[in-house]
Protein backbone atom coordinates (compact mmCIF):
# COMPACT_ATOMS: atom_id res chain seq x y z
CA UNK A 1 0.00 0.00 0.00
CA UNK A 2 1.75 3.57 -0.81
CA UNK A 3 0.44 6.98 1.02
CA UNK A 4 0.00 9.67 -0.73
CA UNK A 5 1.61 12.46 1.68
CA UNK A 6 1.40 15.56 -0.03
CA UNK A 7 -2.31 15.11 -0.32
CA UNK A 8 -3.31 13.78 3.13
CA UNK A 9 -1.16 16.91 4.62
CA UNK A 10 -3.20 18.83 2.47
CA UNK A 11 -6.48 17.74 3.77
CA UNK A 12 -5.46 17.86 7.04
CA UNK A 13 -3.83 21.59 7.00
CA UNK A 14 -7.72 22.28 5.23
CA UNK A 15 -9.30 20.61 8.43
CA UNK A 16 -7.21 22.25 10.77
CA UNK A 17 -7.90 25.53 9.32
CA UNK A 18 -11.63 25.41 8.96
CA UNK A 19 -11.54 24.36 13.37
CA UNK A 20 -13.12 27.46 15.58
CA UNK A 21 -13.25 25.36 18.89
CA UNK A 22 -11.41 23.22 20.80
CA UNK A 23 -14.03 19.52 20.43
CA UNK A 24 -13.81 19.88 16.55
CA UNK A 25 -10.04 19.94 17.13
CA UNK A 26 -9.84 17.47 19.19
CA UNK A 27 -12.16 15.12 16.92
CA UNK A 28 -9.36 16.32 14.46
CA UNK A 29 -6.74 14.68 16.41
CA UNK A 30 -8.02 11.66 17.09
CA UNK A 31 -9.04 10.93 13.74
CA UNK A 32 -5.14 11.58 12.82
CA UNK A 33 -3.49 10.71 15.98
CA UNK A 34 -5.35 8.34 17.74
CA UNK A 35 -5.14 4.81 18.69
CA UNK A 36 -7.19 3.62 15.56
CA UNK A 37 -6.32 7.29 13.27
CA UNK A 38 -4.62 7.51 10.35
CA UNK A 39 -1.03 7.67 11.24
CA UNK A 40 -0.87 4.56 13.37
CA UNK A 41 -2.61 3.09 10.37
CA UNK A 42 0.25 4.16 8.19
CA UNK A 43 3.00 2.95 10.63
CA UNK A 44 1.32 -0.33 10.73
CA UNK A 45 1.28 -1.05 7.00
CA UNK A 46 5.01 -0.34 7.73
CA UNK A 47 5.22 -4.29 8.31
CA UNK A 48 3.57 -5.59 5.33
CA UNK A 49 5.71 -3.03 3.20
CA UNK A 50 9.07 -4.44 0.73
CA UNK A 51 11.78 -3.51 2.74
CA UNK A 52 13.15 -0.67 -0.07
CA UNK A 53 9.91 1.29 0.74
CA UNK A 54 10.44 1.60 4.12
CA UNK A 55 12.23 4.20 4.71
CA UNK A 56 10.65 6.61 2.84
CA UNK A 57 7.32 5.81 3.73
CA UNK A 58 8.82 5.40 7.67
CA UNK A 59 9.99 9.18 7.29
CA UNK A 60 6.48 10.47 5.12
CA UNK A 61 5.21 8.96 8.63
CA UNK A 62 7.01 10.47 10.62
CA UNK A 63 6.78 13.77 9.49
CA UNK A 64 3.24 13.94 8.78
CA UNK A 65 2.86 13.13 12.73
CA UNK A 66 5.17 16.22 13.46
CA UNK A 67 3.84 18.62 11.23
CA UNK A 68 -0.02 17.38 12.20
CA UNK A 69 1.14 17.84 15.94
CA UNK A 70 2.58 21.19 15.72
CA UNK A 71 -0.58 22.24 13.13
CA UNK A 72 -2.94 21.60 16.48
CA UNK A 73 -0.86 22.68 18.98
CA UNK A 74 -0.97 25.88 17.19
CA UNK A 75 -4.40 25.85 16.79
CA UNK A 76 -5.54 24.96 20.06
CA UNK A 77 -3.64 28.13 21.30
CA UNK A 78 -5.03 30.37 19.25
CA UNK A 79 -8.38 29.27 20.51
CA UNK A 80 -8.18 29.81 23.66
CA UNK A 81 -6.54 33.20 23.06
CA UNK A 82 -9.44 34.20 21.49
CA UNK A 83 -12.51 32.72 23.93
CA UNK A 84 -10.29 34.36 26.53
CA UNK A 85 -10.39 37.82 24.81
CA UNK A 86 -13.65 37.53 24.38
CA UNK A 87 -14.52 37.16 27.79
CA UNK A 88 -11.94 40.07 28.91
CA UNK A 89 -13.17 42.29 26.74
CA UNK A 90 -16.84 41.64 28.13
CA UNK A 91 -15.73 41.87 31.09
CA UNK A 92 -13.67 45.37 30.72
CA UNK A 93 -16.71 46.97 28.69
CA UNK A 94 -19.22 46.42 32.07
CA UNK A 95 -18.70 48.52 33.89
CA UNK A 96 -21.45 48.28 36.15
CA UNK A 97 -20.35 45.12 37.94
CA UNK A 98 -19.61 45.96 41.43
CA UNK A 99 -16.08 45.84 42.67
CA UNK A 100 -14.66 42.87 44.95
CA UNK A 101 -13.95 44.08 47.75
CA UNK A 102 -11.06 42.07 49.76
CA UNK A 103 -11.48 41.22 53.37
CA UNK A 104 -9.88 43.17 55.86
CA UNK A 105 -8.52 41.68 58.83
CA UNK A 106 -8.25 43.17 62.09
CA UNK A 107 -6.44 42.29 65.74
CA UNK A 108 -8.04 38.95 67.70
CA UNK A 109 -10.17 39.88 70.36
CA UNK A 110 -8.46 38.53 72.91
CA UNK A 111 -5.04 40.93 71.81
CA UNK A 112 -7.56 44.31 71.78
CA UNK A 113 -8.65 43.16 75.59
CA UNK A 114 -4.72 43.15 76.26
CA UNK A 115 -3.90 45.90 74.17
CA UNK A 116 -6.59 47.90 75.96
CA UNK A 117 -5.35 46.91 79.82
CA UNK A 118 -1.79 48.01 78.85
CA UNK A 119 -2.78 50.81 77.65
CA UNK A 120 -4.72 51.77 80.49
CA UNK A 121 -1.85 51.40 82.82
CA UNK A 122 0.93 52.36 80.35
CA UNK A 123 -0.89 55.65 80.89
CA UNK A 124 -0.38 55.42 84.74
CA UNK A 125 3.21 54.96 84.18
CA UNK A 126 4.35 51.44 84.25
CA UNK A 127 6.24 49.78 81.60
CA UNK A 128 5.55 46.78 79.04
CA UNK A 129 7.67 43.86 79.79
CA UNK A 130 7.42 40.18 78.41
CA UNK A 131 8.76 37.50 79.60
CA UNK A 132 9.48 34.05 78.15
CA UNK A 133 6.73 31.04 78.06
CA UNK A 134 9.50 28.63 78.84
CA UNK A 135 10.29 29.20 82.43
CA UNK A 136 12.84 27.57 85.65
CA UNK A 137 10.69 25.84 88.21
CA UNK A 138 12.67 28.78 90.51
CA UNK A 139 10.88 31.51 88.66
CA UNK A 140 7.83 29.96 88.42
CA UNK A 141 7.78 28.65 92.16
CA UNK A 142 10.75 28.94 94.52
CA UNK A 143 11.30 32.20 94.21
CA UNK A 144 7.27 33.34 94.46
CA UNK A 145 7.75 31.31 98.04
CA UNK A 146 5.26 28.44 96.51
CA UNK A 147 6.69 25.16 98.64
CA UNK A 148 8.04 21.97 96.93
CA UNK A 149 4.93 19.78 98.05
CA UNK A 150 2.30 22.62 96.58
CA UNK A 151 -0.35 21.02 94.43
CA UNK A 152 0.56 23.58 91.56
CA UNK A 153 4.35 21.70 91.43
CA UNK A 154 2.63 18.49 90.79
CA UNK A 155 3.10 16.93 86.89
CA UNK A 156 -0.11 16.96 86.43
CA UNK A 157 -0.99 20.60 87.21
CA UNK A 158 1.97 21.84 85.51
CA UNK A 159 3.83 21.37 82.05
CA UNK A 160 7.22 19.94 82.33
CA UNK A 161 9.50 19.42 79.69
CA UNK A 162 12.34 17.27 79.03
CA UNK A 163 14.93 19.06 79.31
CA UNK A 164 16.76 20.42 82.33
CA UNK A 165 16.83 23.97 83.67
CA UNK A 166 21.17 24.66 82.64
CA UNK A 167 21.53 27.11 85.63
CA UNK A 168 20.76 24.47 88.68
CA UNK A 169 20.97 21.05 86.65
CA UNK A 170 18.83 19.27 88.54
CA UNK A 171 15.60 20.73 88.31
CA UNK A 172 13.25 20.41 84.58
CA UNK A 173 12.24 23.35 83.04
CA UNK A 174 8.54 24.00 82.11
CA UNK A 175 5.80 26.18 80.80
CA UNK A 176 5.17 28.76 83.28
CA UNK A 177 1.46 28.94 84.76
CA UNK A 178 1.23 31.98 85.58
CA UNK A 179 2.87 35.53 84.28
CA UNK A 180 4.02 36.03 87.82
CA UNK A 181 7.67 34.40 87.60
CA UNK A 182 8.26 37.41 85.47
CA UNK A 183 8.55 39.37 88.70
CA UNK A 184 11.34 37.59 89.55
CA UNK A 185 12.92 38.47 85.86
CA UNK A 186 12.37 42.18 86.23
CA UNK A 187 12.92 42.67 89.97
CA UNK A 188 16.43 40.56 89.42
CA UNK A 189 17.32 42.94 86.35
CA UNK A 190 16.38 46.25 87.54
CA UNK A 191 16.23 48.29 90.96
CA UNK A 192 12.98 49.97 92.05
CA UNK A 193 11.36 52.12 91.85
CA UNK A 194 9.51 50.21 89.22
CA UNK A 195 6.56 49.65 87.30
CA UNK A 196 5.77 46.90 84.77
CA UNK A 197 2.81 45.29 83.28
CA UNK A 198 3.38 41.76 81.77
CA UNK A 199 0.85 40.84 79.37
CA UNK A 200 1.01 36.70 77.83
CA UNK A 201 0.54 33.28 77.35
CA UNK A 202 0.77 31.00 80.22
CA UNK A 203 -0.35 27.18 80.82
CA UNK A 204 -1.57 24.93 82.68
CA UNK A 205 -2.64 20.90 81.84
CA UNK A 206 -6.49 21.50 82.57
CA UNK A 207 -9.14 19.37 80.35
CA UNK A 208 -10.45 21.79 78.14
CA UNK A 209 -14.24 23.01 79.03
CA UNK A 210 -16.39 25.47 78.99
CA UNK A 211 -14.31 27.59 81.04
CA UNK A 212 -10.93 25.87 81.09
CA UNK A 213 -7.87 26.05 78.26
CA UNK A 214 -4.62 24.20 78.77
CA UNK A 215 -3.29 27.92 77.43
CA UNK A 216 -4.83 30.99 78.40
CA UNK A 217 -3.46 34.93 78.83
CA UNK A 218 -2.82 36.82 82.05
CA UNK A 219 -1.60 40.32 82.51
CA UNK A 220 0.32 40.59 85.65
CA UNK A 221 1.20 43.58 87.49
CA UNK A 222 4.29 44.81 89.47
CA UNK A 223 4.90 47.87 91.39
CA UNK A 224 7.90 48.30 93.47
CA UNK A 225 9.14 51.25 95.72
CA UNK A 226 9.90 52.49 99.12
CA UNK A 227 6.89 53.27 100.97
CA UNK A 228 3.82 51.40 98.98
CA UNK A 229 0.97 50.55 100.98
CA UNK A 230 -2.12 48.04 100.42
CA UNK A 231 -4.03 51.85 100.19
CA UNK A 232 -1.98 52.07 97.16
CA UNK A 233 -3.14 49.07 95.24
CA UNK A 234 -7.15 49.72 96.11
CA UNK A 235 -6.50 52.91 94.54
CA UNK A 236 -4.33 51.86 91.20
CA UNK A 237 -7.30 48.80 90.75
CA UNK A 238 -10.45 50.90 91.38
CA UNK A 239 -9.08 53.62 88.74
CA UNK A 240 -8.43 50.60 86.26
CA UNK A 241 -11.54 48.69 86.70
CA UNK A 242 -12.98 51.97 86.62
CA UNK A 243 -11.50 53.06 82.87
CA UNK A 244 -11.94 49.46 81.80
CA UNK A 245 -15.63 49.20 82.82
CA UNK A 246 -17.64 51.97 83.78
CA UNK A 247 -17.04 54.68 86.46
CA UNK A 248 -19.93 53.52 87.99
CA UNK A 249 -18.88 50.18 89.21
CA UNK A 250 -17.80 49.44 92.80
CA UNK A 251 -14.98 47.30 94.14
CA UNK A 252 -14.64 44.47 96.87
CA UNK A 253 -11.72 43.21 97.90
CA UNK A 254 -11.92 39.69 99.66
CA UNK A 255 -9.16 38.37 101.66
CA UNK A 256 -7.69 35.46 99.72
CA UNK A 257 -4.51 33.86 99.75
CA UNK A 258 -1.12 33.54 97.59
CA UNK A 259 2.30 32.15 98.44
CA UNK A 260 3.75 35.30 97.50
CA UNK A 261 1.59 38.23 98.27
CA UNK A 262 1.17 39.19 101.71
CA UNK A 263 -1.83 39.88 102.84
CA UNK A 264 -3.50 39.02 99.63
CA UNK A 265 -6.95 39.79 98.10
CA UNK A 266 -8.96 38.64 95.84
CA UNK A 267 -11.10 41.77 93.63
CA UNK A 268 -14.57 41.41 92.71
CA UNK A 269 -15.83 44.32 90.69
CA UNK A 270 -19.95 45.01 90.99
CA UNK A 271 -21.56 43.78 88.23
CA UNK A 272 -21.81 46.02 85.57
CA UNK A 273 -24.61 44.30 83.53
CA UNK A 274 -26.89 44.60 86.49
CA UNK A 275 -25.47 47.02 88.59
CA UNK A 276 -25.34 44.54 91.38
CA UNK A 277 -28.77 43.13 91.77
CA UNK A 278 -28.16 40.14 90.52
CA UNK A 279 -28.30 38.64 87.17
CA UNK A 280 -27.49 35.53 84.90
CA UNK A 281 -23.81 37.13 84.17
CA UNK A 282 -23.15 37.32 87.73
CA UNK A 283 -24.71 34.38 88.33
CA UNK A 284 -27.66 36.17 90.50
CA UNK A 285 -24.22 37.29 92.93
CA UNK A 286 -24.05 40.88 91.68
CA UNK A 287 -20.05 40.54 92.05
CA UNK A 288 -17.72 39.52 89.43
CA UNK A 289 -14.59 38.24 90.41
CA UNK A 290 -11.66 39.75 88.32
CA UNK A 291 -8.27 39.25 89.64
CA UNK A 292 -6.19 37.86 92.94
CA UNK A 293 -3.63 40.92 93.98
CA UNK A 294 -1.27 41.55 97.25
CA UNK A 295 1.50 43.45 98.64
CA UNK A 296 5.17 41.48 97.47
CA UNK A 297 5.88 38.95 100.22
CA UNK A 298 9.13 40.25 101.55
CA UNK A 299 10.35 36.74 100.72
CA UNK A 300 10.12 37.12 97.58
CA UNK A 301 11.90 40.19 97.82
CA UNK A 302 14.75 38.41 99.59
CA UNK A 303 14.69 35.58 96.71
CA UNK A 304 15.96 38.02 94.06
CA UNK A 305 18.56 39.57 96.41
CA UNK A 306 16.88 43.08 97.19
CA UNK A 307 17.81 44.39 100.90
CA UNK A 308 15.94 43.34 104.07
CA UNK A 309 13.27 46.17 104.94
CA UNK A 310 13.85 48.28 102.40
CA UNK A 311 11.03 47.57 99.65
CA UNK A 312 7.42 47.40 99.46
CA UNK A 313 5.18 46.51 96.41
CA UNK A 314 2.03 45.88 95.23
CA UNK A 315 1.32 42.77 92.92
CA UNK A 316 -1.69 41.89 90.94
CA UNK A 317 -2.88 38.84 88.05
CA UNK A 318 -5.50 39.02 86.28
CA UNK A 319 -6.96 36.40 83.25
CA UNK A 320 -7.65 37.67 79.67
CA UNK A 321 -9.69 35.38 78.49
CA UNK A 322 -12.10 35.58 81.77
CA UNK A 323 -12.01 39.60 81.37
CA UNK A 324 -13.26 39.51 77.65
CA UNK A 325 -16.06 36.87 78.24
CA UNK A 326 -17.28 38.99 81.06
CA UNK A 327 -17.38 42.31 79.25
CA UNK A 328 -18.63 40.76 75.62
CA UNK A 329 -21.01 38.19 77.45
CA UNK A 330 -19.23 35.45 76.19
CA UNK A 331 -20.18 32.12 77.50
CA UNK A 332 -17.45 29.74 76.58
CA UNK A 333 -13.57 29.87 76.56
CA UNK A 334 -13.00 27.41 73.41
CA UNK A 335 -14.28 29.85 71.12
CA UNK A 336 -11.58 32.54 71.66
CA UNK A 337 -9.31 29.61 69.71
CA UNK A 338 -11.56 28.24 67.24
CA UNK A 339 -10.67 31.09 64.81
CA UNK A 340 -14.30 30.50 63.34
CA UNK A 341 -14.69 33.99 61.82
CA UNK A 342 -18.08 34.69 62.10
CA UNK A 343 -16.85 34.81 66.25
CA UNK A 344 -13.79 36.90 65.41
CA UNK A 345 -15.71 39.06 62.84
CA UNK A 346 -17.76 41.00 65.73
CA UNK A 347 -15.28 42.33 67.69
N1 LIG B 1 -0.38 34.46 89.70
C1 LIG B 1 -1.69 34.44 90.32
C2 LIG B 1 -2.56 33.41 89.58
O1 LIG B 1 -2.19 32.94 88.55
C3 LIG B 1 -2.33 35.80 90.26
C4 LIG B 1 -1.63 36.84 91.11
C5 LIG B 1 -0.63 37.62 90.59
C6 LIG B 1 -2.00 37.04 92.42
C7 LIG B 1 0.01 38.58 91.36
C8 LIG B 1 -1.39 37.98 93.22
C9 LIG B 1 -0.38 38.75 92.67
O2 LIG B 1 -3.61 33.05 90.06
Amino acid sequence: MSWDFANIQHTIDEEIGNTTDIPSLEAIRIKYLGRKGLIPQIYASLSTLPPEQKPAVGKGANDLKNKVEELIEKKRVEITAAQKGKVSLKAALDVTIPGVAGDLGHRHVLSQTVNEICGVFEKLGFTIYEGPEIETEFNNFTALNIPIDHPSRDAFDTFYLDQKDPATKDRYLLLRSHTSPSQIRVMKKYKPPLAVIVPGKVYRPDAVDASHSFMFHQIEGLLVDEDMKFSDLKGLLTVFCQKLFSSKIKMRFRPHFFPFTEPSAEVDISCYLCGGEGCSTCGRKGWLEILGCGMVNPKVFAAVGYPKNRYTGLAFGLGVERITMLKYGIKDIRIFFENDVRFLQQF
